[in-house]
């Protein structure tokens, strides 16, 4: 599947910023900048915290927004004595589409391994949501030349147990740790270095047409000034955004990113 069938995704990680006051104003403000002439051509997905998500979905479907619904984790059961946790069920029911999966903060903060990151994707999907699973290297991987190593890896154990299909249907966001919160960006070329190096470990861990279907975002300090360039890469098909994200401004410029002059890139 050529790059331009496969329809960019530009995801606003909200971590944990925004009370549910908050959340609506945000939404509301990029509901006049963002229009349809933009949902024709990227789909855009909201990651609130869990306290939000039910504000948001009643705004998003009160007045028939197209932006869709993102959680920012899930728990890999559906239901049972895990106090504290949030159950894919219950996202799936107040109509989340998206769910980030193993983000770096919740692996280095909160001690997520690959298995988990793997039983979480296969709730998310048994659930009817898209997995967006993030995977990227610290700055010691990267200065050590085992970046590839490590995004394989992770790729590896998240498509453990995913058919050919359900891997084409996922959202991988390659987020190299340093630059996620620092202001610095990974170069659109090591960016799509990378990226297509995820591509081709679909390709060979489930099928080509999976491999041309999967997209994959590439995600640290995306700001408008810098988007439009890793979007015209091949292999990166939308961001995932943090900071950017909660300036309804910035965000929706991010959002426009096809419509900048090129001396704005
Ligand atoms: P950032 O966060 O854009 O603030 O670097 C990205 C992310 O962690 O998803």
């Amino acid at each position: 599947m050529p790059a331009e069938t496969r329809r960019p995704l530009i995801s606003g990680n909200w971590k944990m910023n925004q009370n549910h006051y908050e959340a609506i104003q945000v939404v509301q403000k990029l509901t006049y900048l963002v229009g349809k002439d933009d949902f024709e051509t990227v789909d855009v997905s909201l990651h609130p915290p869990f306290t939000d998500i039910r504000s948001v979905q009643t705004l998003i479907e009160a007045d028939d927004l197209r932006f869709a619904l993102g959680a920012q984790n899930c728990h890999s059961e559906d239901k049972g004595a895990f106090t504290g946790e949030v159950s894919p069920v219950f996202l799936q029911k107040l109509n989340v589409s998206y769910v980030i999966v193993g983000h770096s903060e919740r692996r280095e903060l909160f001690g997520e391994t690959d298995a988990m990151v793997r039983d979480k994707v296969a709730a998310v999907l048994r659930n009817k949501m898209t997995p967006i699973v993030c995977v990227g290297e610290t700055l010691e991987e990267r200065e050590a030349g085992t970046t590839m190593d490590k995004v394989t890896k992770q790729v590896r154990a998240a498509l453990e147990g995913c058919s050919p299909a359900q891997a084409g249907s996922l959202v991988v966001a390659y987020e190299p740790i340093w630059a996620i919160g620092t202001g610095r960006t990974a170069t659109a070329s090591d960016a799509q270095e990378v990226c297509a190096a995820i591509r081709s470990t679909v390709a060979s861990l489930a099928s080509a047409e999976a491999a041309g279907a999967v997209r994959i975002q590439y995600g640290g300090s995306v700001k408008a000034g810098t988007i439009k360039e890793l979007m015209a890469q091949p292999d990166v098909d939308g961001a995932l955004v943090g900071g950017a994200s909660l300036d309804p401004e910035e965000f929706a410029r991010i959002i426009q990113y096809r419509l900048h002059e090129p001396s704005e890139a």
